[in-house]
């Protein structure tokens, strides 16, 4: 059986670390004799350059019809950028978003786990946790304040912005599920993170989410406020095992929880829909100011394919090989600058890709 992966390198360090990513699917396809067949996409700026606009109706198409979309990242400076003169729902970041809502891709699953090796990159002194950093963000990516109304209006002479935070509870049911189905394979505990004490949207959230919890007994379930939350995974990271919560607190708490992984470099993404189906990136974005230099951390790209083929194509082992890989090759002391300390040995983006495929030959 042949697996058709739709490429998409988008901007600035994309095209590097998919390039690795895409080796190492290669390497892996060998050993384990599958074929995988690629069709490469443009996303993002990228595409704004080719056709004027940054996802075409062509581009959809060919993702739907693929397995799998592994995807690199979208974007640039805005400062300097042409692509930010455009109006907001031309520019790159606008195309990754209707791609999102198009392909239905509602459950975004970010996995922050230290290696040992890393340990002395994690700024988070060990004294904070025992046995190690482990945790499992889950998400909603196809709601919430990006997919509200939006407007600017000047009113009276002054100019007013708005956008919306709306949830219905068929949404957060399904991403509850996710979060509990992804917690009964887990350390079985959900931290569902909020702001209770002042959103509506927090307040249904909480209610559909104590619904779902009765389906999962063997799943404790605790409610976080989100403020809170950006602070215990300072001072006690190990309490989580699945964070479940909305689209921007995902976003910023997934930042947030890379550093304690030792890198924004490190941390892979998985976002799915209701199938078998799934687009893969790694959870940072485009880096414009290490573009075009060799130094970007390829791990997050390398980590997602493995999701990729955990999830879309059910090659647990295959995905395991490539974590092992991984793994070996950090603690056999190579590291990108974002990783690098003492007595290690720098590599860059395409040797740190190449070191990765000789553990899996
Ligand atoms: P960023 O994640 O691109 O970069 C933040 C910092 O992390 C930078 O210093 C960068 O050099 C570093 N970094 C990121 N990835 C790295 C890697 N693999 N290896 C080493 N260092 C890495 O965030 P930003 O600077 O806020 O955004 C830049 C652009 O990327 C913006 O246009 C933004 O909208 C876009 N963005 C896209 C995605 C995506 O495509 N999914 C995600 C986040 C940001
Ligand atoms: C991410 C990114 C995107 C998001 C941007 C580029 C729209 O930051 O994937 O984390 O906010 O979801
Ligand atoms: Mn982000």
């Amino acid at each position: 059986m042949e697996y058709k992966i739709a490429l998409m390198p988008g901007d600035g360090i994309g095209p590097e670390i998919i390039k690795e990513a895409r080796k190492v699917l290669d390497a892996t396809a060998k050993v384990y004799g599958h074929t995988f067949s690629y069709e490469e996409l443009l996303l993002g700026g990228a595409s704004i350059d080719a056709y004027g606009e940054p996802l075409t109706e062509e581009t959809i198409a060919k993702a739907k019809s693929a397995d799998a979309v592994l995807m690199g990242a979208v974007g640039a400076d805005a400062k300097t950028s042409p692509w930010y003169r455009l109006s907001p729902e031309k520019r790159p970041e606008a195309g990754l978003l209707k791609l999102r809502k198009e392909l239905k891709l509602f459950a975004n699953l970010r996995p922050a786990y230290l290696y040992e090796a890393l340990k002395d990159a994690c700024p988070v002194k060990e004294q904070f946790y025992q046995t190690g950093i482990d945790l499992m963000i889950v998400r909603e990516l196809t709601g919430g304040l990006y997919f509200g109304e939006r407007k600017t209006v000047v009113e009276n002479g002054i100019a007013k912005a708005v956008d919306t935070l709306t949830y219905d509870e068929k949404e957060i049911r399904r991403i509850a599920k996710k979060a509990f189905e992804t917690a009964v394979k887990r350390k079985k505990k959900v931290t569902s993170v909020d702001k209770a004490n002042v959103l509506d949207s927090s307040r249904l959230w909480r209610k559909i989410t104590e619904e779902v919890a009765a389906d999962y007994p063997e799943v404790t379930l605790e409610h976080m406020l989100v403020d809170n939350c950006a602070m215990q995974l300072i001072c006690n990271p190990e309490q989580f095992d699945v964070i479940l919560t909305e689209n921007m607190f995902g976003d910023i708490l997934s930042d947030e929880a890379s550093m304690l992984t030792g890198s924004i470099g490190m941390l892979p993404s998985a976002s799915l829909n209701e199938t078998s189906f799934g687009l893969y990136e790694p959870s940072h974005g485009s880096a414009p100011d290490i573009a075009g230099k060799g130094i970007a951390n390829p791990i997050a790209a390398i980590l997602s394919a493995a999701m990729l083929l955990r999830y879309s194509f059910s090659m647990e082992e295959e995905a395991k090989a490539i974590e092992n890989a991984v793994n070996a090759v950090l603690n056999e002391g190579y590291r990108t600058s974002d990783i690098m300390s003492e007595n290690m040995k720098k590599v860059s983006t395409g040797e740190m890709g190449d070191l990765i495929i000789e553990k899996i030959q």
